[in-house]
């Protein structure tokens, strides 16, 4: 069972994740989260889940929640109404989970646009960024999920190739508290960073972690359509440029993107 009182010992974020609300088994989190945007101190709120029965992953996927061994959590921002760039919020928060996981494994972690956390070549995590606008303000939730201390065996058939944990790169149980209170930590670092002083720093950020990418061909499919071209680089607020054809570049801010190898 997850442990309330390791992780608050180890946060140090007023910000974030201050108030934990944990629960043995949700729906999806990011779910239980959208459903109290109105609450006062919805900032300072995050949700843990030790399972959840349809946690959801982009375009629609089932995101794997098995109980007790892995992370699953949400927490919402209150971002400006203008504010609707998920993939840079996205990429900040995977900055914050790779330098968690860096923190308490020996592990290399990787980020691949925009959203998965990579150990081993293998996937171990993932984030779901969702724009949300109430009453009272608009906010953006931000949903991990983190293959903690899963066995290779209790992965379904149809992610056991492509899926791995931090446990099975590391070959070590990984403490999820400090996991979790040091992903705050770093959250907070880096939307500060983002708030005051822009994309920038971000941008190189996660460039350090990310697996190469730029100058490689891609595909990207948004709601049925599709742009294919070479990746020539991420923009000043985020976006993926890919060049089309020679000297032309289309700016992408969402859609599933697919990499050549
Ligand atoms: C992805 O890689 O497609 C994103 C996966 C995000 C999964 C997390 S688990 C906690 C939160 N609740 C959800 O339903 N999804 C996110």
């Amino acid at each position: 069972m997850f442990n309330k009182t390791i992780y608050e010992k180890l946060l140090v974020s007023r910000r974030f994740g201050e108030k934990l609300v944990l629960l043995d088994k949700t729906g999806s989190t990011n779910s239980w989260i959208a459903g109290r945007l109105d609450d006062l101190d919805i900032d300072k709120l995050t949700v843990v889940a030790e399972t959840q029965t349809e946690g959801r992953g982009r375009f629609g996927r089932r995101w794997f929640s098995p109980p007790g061994v892995n992370l699953a959590f949400s927490l919402a921002w209150r971002a400006p109404e203008t504010f609707k760039l998920l993939n840079l919020v996205t990429m900040t928060a995977g900055i914050a989970l790779a330098e968690a996981v860096a923190d308490v494994t020996e592990a290399e972690p990787k980020l691949k646009y925009p959203n998965d956390l990579i150990l081993a070549g293998k996937k171990a995590g993932g984030i779901l960024s969702e724009f949300k606008k109430t009453g009272t303000g608009s906010y953006i939730v931000i949903g991990a999920g983190v293959n903690v201390n899963t066995e290779q065996d209790s992965f379904p058939d149809e992610i056991r190739d492509t899926a791995t944990s931090i446990l099975l790169a590391c070959g070590k149980t990984v403490c999820r508290e400090a996991l979790l209170a040091i992903f705050m930590n770093m959250l907070e670092k880096w939307i500060s960073t983002l708030t005051t002083r822009g994309a920038g720093p971000v941008l190189e950020r996660f460039y350090q972690f990310s697996i190469p990418f730029v100058g490689r061909g891609v595909t990207v499919t948004i709601e049925g359509e599709t742009v294919k071209g070479s990746v020539a680089g991420l923009s000043d607020i985020g976006e993926l440029m890919i060049e089309t054809s020679p000297g032309v570049i289309k700016k992408i801010n969402s859609g599933e993107t697919v990499f050549e190898r």
